[in-house]
């Protein structure tokens, strides 16, 4: 084990000490401009790609490399990644995102694991495709405030992205290939690979007795959990009021201007909800004992938007750590360690 880990930091030491030596130019990953496809899960639907952005090795290195570059923020110091860290399931651990000059936005940063099966964006569910969104984080004074003039000198500067941008879409970086770029990045990060599935789906292993019963219990008439948290993706899409105190927010209704959407918001994901706490669209649960707490009281207020399901469970103090041990198993850890992830100079 000693031998394994020295060898393992000397090979690591060699990586950075190799990488040093390079120029920032002969960083510059080769890549090939042919399609390229996806890894995923055989449970997993087909992912959708728009006609002008179907994912090839150059399109991604590209995305990548912008994904995690600070200096696609006006003052320099925020990337995407300083809020979708890949160490967090590509979240921050902060109730709500701070972005550009500390500015406090108004929601709890969301994973983008899978989130190119997502039919829309946003906790509104908004933003039709990840193109479009991609937009909105560049050009908004709580993330990295770009001015809508163009991007900043150092990113055009970079011969790198030039080139890259030249292979992967035919033309000079602007707006148009980096937001296309930093999609096709985020359409790559999928997940699947968790105690859930192993035991769910590909059958090779037992989750944990804990967990086992957890799952039980989530699928159950009474507690209901599997019927907005639906299978695969633990999300249906659907937008609800679920009673998370806040009558700042006022959910779909921001999009559709109806009132009967007030304080609803997108069921999220609980892929690899362990790592991406705080939780709800404003962070104001912290643990997962906590959102079992909050739904086991029935939720925190009730407006009369409030869905029928979410009400007092009368869960017993087993049963709430059997749930959180099954919400445990929906953790991919090899995901959240593959350096894929990362742009080689990370
Ligand atoms: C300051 C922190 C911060 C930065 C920087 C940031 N994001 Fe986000 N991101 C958020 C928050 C918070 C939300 C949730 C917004 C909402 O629901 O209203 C979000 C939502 C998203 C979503 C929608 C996910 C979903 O489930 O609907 C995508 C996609 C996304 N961000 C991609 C990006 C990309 C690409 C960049 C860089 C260009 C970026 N983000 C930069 C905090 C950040
Ligand atoms: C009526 C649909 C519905 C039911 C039933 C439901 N949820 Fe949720 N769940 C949601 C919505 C919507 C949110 C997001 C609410 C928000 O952000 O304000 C959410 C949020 C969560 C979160 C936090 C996710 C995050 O990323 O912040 C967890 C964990 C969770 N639910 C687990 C459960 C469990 C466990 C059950 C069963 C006891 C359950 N849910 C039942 C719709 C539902």
């Amino acid at each position: 084990m000693v031998k394994f880990s020295t060898a393992f930091f000397y090979s690591i030491f060699l990586l950075f000490a190799h990488q040093g030596c390079l120029t920032s130019e002969a960083h510059c990953p080769s890549c090939s401009t042919d399609s390229l496809s996806f890894r995923q899960a055989f449970f997993f639907p087909p992912i959708h790609f728009p006609e002008d952005n179907y994912p090839t090795e150059c399109r991604l290195e590209l995305g990548k490399k912008l994904f995690h570059d600070p200096q696609l923020s006006a003052d320099g110091q925020t990337s995407c990644a300083s809020c979708h860290a890949l160490t967090g399931a590509f979240t921050d651990g902060q109730s709500v995102a701070v972005g550009h000059d500390q500015h406090q936005g108004m929601r709890n940063t969301p994973t983008l694991f899978n989130v190119g099966w997502q039919p829309y964006l946003m906790a509104e569910g908004g933003v039709k495709s990840l193109e479009q969104q991609a937009l909105a984080p560049l050009l908004s004074t709580h993330e990295m405030f770009n001015s809508s003039q163009g991007l900043p000198t150092a990113i055009l500067k970079n011969e790198c992205y030039q080139t890259l941008s030249q292979k992967a879409y035919n033309r000079d970086l602007d707006f148009y290939t980096v937001v296309r770029a930093l999609a096709c990045y985020e359409r790559s990060l999928i997940s699947y690979d968790t105690p859930f599935d192993q035991a769910y789906y590909f059958k090779k292993r037992r989750m944990s007795p804990e967990a086992e019963r957890g799952w039980q219990l989530f699928q159950s008439d009474k507690l209901a959990c599997i019927q907005c948290h639906a299978l695969p993706f633990f999300t249906d899409y659907q937008f609800y009021s679920i009673g998370v105190a806040d009558s700042t927010d006022l959910g779909k209704e921001r999009e559709s201007y109806h009132i009967e959407n007030r304080y609803q918001f997108k069921t999220p994901t609980l892929r690899n909800i362990e790592l991406t706490g705080p939780y709800m669209h404003n962070g104001s649960l912290r643990t997962l004992e906590d959102v079992v707490e909050f739904y086991n009281r029935g939720g925190d207020w009730h407006p009369k938007q409030q869905d029928h399901r979410i009400r007092p469970l009368g869960l017993t103090p087993q049963e709430k750590l059997d749930l959180v041990s099954f919400l445990e198993s929906l953790t991919d850890w090899n995901a959240v360690q593959n350096h894929s992830f990362l742009p080689l100079n990370q």
